[in-house]
């Protein structure tokens, strides 16, 4: 067996992890889904979620990786032959994210452009990201930008420029993200939005809720997809798993809190109390940002700033996406690494294509009330996503038993101290949970309620 390089250290590791968690997932993401879930209440399910799905998860995951030596498809096969399929449909998870998700990074790309040449008061016109998406060539050119430099990048092999980049970029999106937000506050009527976002109401609670802010969960954290065994698999013995876990899980859901502090006040503020505004689902970043930076000070400078930086933490992630699915074809077929990524790159965009026109010509395609795009973020995080950790815990849970993953977490120093969450969460709560969301969101999509 190859040998595997490993991370230097306990904070290379996290920055690394932290790379592939941190994107599109917390900024663009988090807040139109907190906007349309009733605010408060999305936001305080998916705190309850993360404390204990997430960490419980990300744990066996890492673990999982570490003990084994070995990515998804392989970590699975090489304890129990029976559950080779388990890393099987992980890996169908990232080959049907990454298109889409390069879309959208196609997405920050255009408005980076557009902002970097002045074009800020344009951008915040009502309709100018509906007569962007629905266009043909345009968002198809960015989304094959993005992909470009992504692949380019990959092709190149980068583990070394991932953590380089990731260390420097991402404490300045914090800050600025924090700067944003602050900002934002201070706007006529963001206020209401504030409370909408921070305020739980029980009686929005409902399976709906609960299952998009799962699928969420899963897709921020880069989980059931078998990418965080893969980064365990270079962890080193001695660098601290659970508090790496604590890390990055801190990190990752800070960041996407902040994202929703800066957008969902904002939303409240430029939309006159018109409450559908909640609604815009995936362009309400890019409807939303460009009116609060066209209403600043320097806002077009901040502007440009800012989507750079959220263009890097796009772009680590995707680049996780990427690897993963050329490990995927490499293990499979034993490819090179430099056929793999272009096959990769050729099949992605071919995939992609048909996401990026949902907006436009093939917006007649719709199930559910539900675009291209949006079908395929359904199919992944809302039905494989839940199916992938269903069975993970199971394996876990039952097969190897709990204790094997628990000693693999104990073996820097010999503590585990939320092994008795992390025990009935994987054995009990979870699968039995990820069964009834997994059944009431198949329901649903096959229409037979409506949740
Ligand atoms: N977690 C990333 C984000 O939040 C998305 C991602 C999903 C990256 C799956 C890698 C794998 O944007």
């Amino acid at each position: 067996m190859q040998k595997r390089s490993n991370f230097t250290n306990k904070l290379g590791f996290v920055l690394a992890a932290s790379g592939s968690a941190v994107g599109l997932g917390n900024i663009w993401r988090f807040p139109y889904l907190a906007a349309q879930y009733g605010g408060g209440t999305f936001l305080l399910i998916y705190l309850i979620l993360a404390v204990t799905f997430g960490f419980t998860l990300m744990t066996a995951e890492i673990a999982l990786g570490r003990k084994t030596g070995l990515s998804a498809i392989g970590a699975f096969k090489s304890l129990d032959r029976r559950f080779g399929f388990v890393g099987v449909l992980a890996a169908a998870v990232p080959i049907i994210i990454f298109p889409y998700y390069s879309v959208i990074g196609g997405w920050v790309v255009k408005y980076f452009s557009v902002f970097v040449s002045g074009g800020v008061k344009s951008a915040a016109g009502d309709t100018y990201f509906t007569d962007f998406i629905s266009g043909t060539f345009e968002p198809i050119g960015w989304f094959f930008v993005f992909m470009a430099i992504t692949a380019i990048i990959v092709l190149c092999g980068v583990e070394k420029g991932i953590e380089k980049v990731s260390k420097i970029m991402m404490p300045i999106l914090v800050i600025l993200t924090v700067i944003i937000a602050v900002y934002g506050l201070t706007l006529d009527g963001a206020m209401e939005g504030l409370i909408y976002y921070i305020k739980p109401h029980m009686s929005d609670v409902s399976a709906k809720t609960i299952l998009a802010a799962m699928g969420q969960l899963f897709y921020s954290m880069s989980l059931a997809m078998g990418i965080m065994i893969t980064y365990g698999s270079y962890m080193k013995k001695d660098n601290n798993l659970e508090s790496s876990v604590r890390q990055i899980e801190l990190f990752d859901t800070g960041i996407a809190f902040l994202a929703g502090l800066m957008i969902i006040p904002a939303v409240f503020a430029f939309s006159g109390g018109d409450r559908s505004a909640l609604n815009a689902g995936p362009g309400l970043m890019f409807m939303t940002l460009p009116k609060v930076f066209a209403s600043m000070k320097l806002g077009g400078v901040i502007g440009t700033i800012f989507f750079v930086l959220v263009f890097f933490a796009a772009l680590t992630s995707a680049i996780s996406l990427m690897e993963t699915i050329v490990s995927i074809f490499r293990d499979k077929f034993g490819w090179s690494r430099k056929g793999a990524s272009i096959f990769v790159t050729v099949l992605s965009l071919a995939l992609g294509i048909p996401s990026s026109l949902g907006f436009g010509p093939l917006s007649f395609i719709s199930w559910m009330g539900m675009s291209v795009l949006d079908i395929m973020d359904f199919v992944s995080n809302s039905v494989l996503m839940p199916i992938v950790a269903f069975f993970t815990c199971i394996f876990i849970g039952f097969i190897i038993s709990p204790k094997t993953l628990a000693d693999e977490v104990k073996a820097t120093d010999g503590i585990f101290k939320a092994e008795g969450m992390y025990n009935i969460v994987i054995k009990w709560i979870a699968p039995i949970f990820l069964v009834i969301i997994l059944g009431s969101s198949v329901a649903s999509a096959l229409g037979i309620f409506t949740i």
